[in-house]
């Protein structure tokens, strides 16, 4: 049976104090409802319907990057009950395990989600509520249980008396796993006569309790699991808890870190083994790290690859790739679809964009290398820069192998150096220079013998 899984976030998040909806805020370089989303099918769920209401536009746009992924709109908000319902109807959900999950509980584990969903397709069940123990219970729904220790109903925290509200602190999370036949047969029973006057869908446990069929809760023992973003403090406090997650897992898989509490790594990318990963480094979207490199301190990679056994100190890489054994930093600013070819180099405040750096080539010290291709074994010399956009147009600029370019350089794109090809430094470099030639552009130096010492005598004279 295919597992459908329905995502609630239309809700207006108030709380977040946001122009944008709660959902889109991001844990890490991901925003909440996409880790949900993603949680999900990380389960097994071959269907995700999410239910959008506030901010649906942008929600929706979001969500138009994901495969499997519909969309549904709750134009009323009137509570998790009618989201819920809304997206039973609209989405035609008939059968199969149903799971319901909220769009603001990033940190849910797949694998807490399969054994929910256990409950439903080997024994059973006809809902299965998930729960924790959070050391604030206030605002939670609780679960109220009978004499033989069975769930009998989820009792809002605004509907409890004060003493259920003191004595019952086992909370609902809003996390279930549904029999779907039996959830779209008794949706419609859910009413609003609470204090709220909102349809609940925690009432679900109970009318299916009535009508016979067997429901339950899942105690997850690690609260933070399931814990609910409501405010930016629970958002830092959720990224936090992943940041450690995501920290624990690199180092159980062979990755070095000083220290983890300044090391951010995003949800998809990936870090070889016998890395170090050094303070203040942020590794974010795609980005992958191969084995024996160093990265950090003060480096921030975004949708980089990056070889074997490079050394990253103090760069920014971002849309850019650098092969094995390349050293980049300190102060390298990478970018564009700039591409470092094998053993190449990036010194200290250089800036690379859209270029291609052949094998072994370096350039070391304080030079703008934009829309270039460079050969192998080129010696940028330091202050030399390609003058690749003329006011309206990104001019590109050809460089061969073995090419020694003198410092304080400029290449007026578009131009050639030809292969083996020496410019004397601080030209002006206006034609392009045949493989193998000398070309220097700059005055005679003039040397007057004696000029300095005349000067200073004047000068003196004068007092
Ligand atoms: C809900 C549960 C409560 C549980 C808590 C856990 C109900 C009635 N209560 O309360 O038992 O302890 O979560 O965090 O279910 N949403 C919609 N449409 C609506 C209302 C809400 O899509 O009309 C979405 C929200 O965007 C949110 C989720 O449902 O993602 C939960 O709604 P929220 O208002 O945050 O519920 P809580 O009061 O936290
Ligand atoms: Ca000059």
């Amino acid at each position: 049976m295919p597992i459908t899984a329905i995502v609630l976030a239309a809700g207006e998040g108030t709380r977040m104090k946001s122009r944008h909806p709660k959902v889109m805020h991001k844990l890490l370089d991901r925003p909440l409802v996409g880790w949900v989303v993603r949680a999900a099918q990380a389960a097994g769920a071959d269907r995700v319907v999410v239910v959008v209401g506030n901010g649906a536009d942008e929600v929706r746009s979001y969500l138009r990057g994901f495969d499997g992924v519909e969309t549904v709109e709750q134009t009323e908000r009137l509570g998790t009950g009618h989201a819920c319902r809304t997206a039973i109807e609209a989405a035609n959900i008939t059968d199969g395990p149903v799971w319901v999950l909220a769009g603001d509980t990033p940190l849910l584990r797949p694998d807490t989600l399969r054994a929910a969903s256990e409950r439903i397709t080997s024994q059973g069940e006809a809902g299965c509520a998930l729960t924790m123990t959070p050391p604030d219970v206030s605002g939670y729904g609780r679960i109220q249980l009978d004499a033989d220790g069975h769930v009998l109903a989820i009792i809002e925290d605004k509907d409890c008396t004060p003493q259920q509200r003191k004595e019952l602190l086992e909370c609902n999370s809003s996390i279930y796993a549904f029999d779907g036949a039996q959830l779209a047969a008794h949706i419609g029973e859910i009413t609003n006569q609470n204090v709220q006057h909102e349809y609940y869908l925690t009432d679900m446990i109970s009318i299916l309790r009535q009508a016979n069929q067997h429901v339950s809760i899942m105690h997850v023992d690690d609260y933070t699991e399931l814990l609910g973003i409501n405010n930016r403090v629970q958002l830092a406090q959720a990224t936090k808890a992943m940041q450690r997650r995501i920290n624990h897992d690199l180092m159980m898989s062979g990755v070095t870190m000083m220290d983890p509490d300044q090391v951010w790594v995003g949800p998809d990318v990936t870090v070889g083994n016998d890395t170090t990963l050094l303070p203040q480094t942020f590794l974010l979207g795609n980005t992958t790290v191969g084995s024996d490199c160093v990265v950090g301190p003060n480096s921030r990679l975004v949708n980089a690859t990056v070889g074997n056994g490079c050394t990253v100190d103090e760069t920014i890489i971002v849309d850019s790739a650098i092969d094995d054994d390349v050293n980049c930093g300190p102060r390298a600013y990478i970018r564009g679809h700039a591409h470092f070819l094998k053993g190449s180099k990036a010194g200290t405040h250089v800036e690379i964009k859209n270029s291609t750096i052949g094998e072994g080539s370096k350039v070391p010290h304080l030079s703008y290398i934009g829309d270039t291709q460079m050969g192998a074994g080129v010696n940028i010399g330091g202050g030399s820069i390609t003058c690749n956009y003329d006011g309206k147009h990104k001019n590109h600029t050809t460089i061969g192998d073995h090419v020694f370019i003198g410092s304080d350089t400029m290449m007026v794109a578009p131009v050639t150096i030809g292969d083996g090809a020496l410019v004397g430094a601080s030209s002006c470099i206006t034609k392009d220079v045949p493989a193998d030639a000398l070309a220097i552009e700059r005055s005679k130096q003039t040397i007057i013998e004696d000029w300095a010492a005349r000067h200073r005598k004047a000068l003196e004279e004068e007092d």
